[in-house]
């Protein structure tokens, strides 16, 4: 048996059905009323295990998960120590900079900058050289600069349309996101020819 860890939420739709065009297909997964967590498709050797999509590359790395599939954004904030194996061109978004149309940086001072990817945030800043002032929030960090909470946010934009129906304004972009299928480090090596068919079947 693989086991694999899969994003729940607003990834998840799009991973099932890339998995089920590659032939990894799993029904009971998409239901929706259903509170399991565990999903096996006997036939293909594999054992789904729905995950809060930050939570994936810590089940991967710890071998609780053999592979999983994880957004590109979560493995530079946590930096799980996993292989990357595919780029699978699905939950394509951006991770940027936002704030007011007007944001004048004024850097005799901290910036103040709310995100949820503090790490990235970090990095981000200090490769500018550009000292900087984390506000960790953990959802809805659009209302930041609203309420002056912080100068800029640093989060996913996707649609766009979160930032636009709050008048605010991509500043920056500091990276392009989409999902990554992922192996543990030893898994690779053990359960080497399952994981290369899966990633196969998963390339097509
Ligand atoms: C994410 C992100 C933005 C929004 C961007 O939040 O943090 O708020 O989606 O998407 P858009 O560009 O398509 O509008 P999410 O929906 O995950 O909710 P959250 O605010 O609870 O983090």
């Amino acid at each position: 048996m693989i086991n694999v860890a899969l994003p729940k939420g607003r990834l998840g739709d799009q991973v099932y059905s890339i998995l089920e065009q590659a032939g990894y297909s799993c029904p009971e997964i998409l239901d929706k009323k259903s509170r399991k967590l565990v999903f096996e498709n006997k036939e293909k050797g594999v054992r789904y295990f729905c995950v809060k999509p930050t939570d994936v590359g810590v089940y991967v790395e710890r071998g609780a998960a053999d592979v999983g599939i994880a957004g590109k954004d979560i493995l530079l904030e946590y930096e799980p120590d996993v292989y990357e194996l595919l780029d699978l061109g699905i939950g394509k978004c951006r991770m940027c900079i936002a704030g007011y149309p007007d944001f004048y940086d004024d850097t005799d001072r901290p910036l103040r900058v709310a995100t949820k990817f503090p790490h990235i945030a970090r990095t981000y800043y200090g490769e500018q050289g550009r000292d900087i002032d984390i506000i960790k929030l953990h959802g809805s960090i659009e209302l930041a600069p609203i309420l002056k909470l912080a100068d800029v946010i640093c989060d996913i934009v996707e649609t766009g349309s979160t930032l636009k129906e709050n008048n605010l304004v991509v500043l920056e972009e500091v990276v392009p996101v989409s999902a990554r299928f992922i192996a543990n480090r030893v898994s690779w090596q053990f359960k080497h020819e399952e994981i290369v068919a899966m990633r196969k079947a998963l390339e097509q």
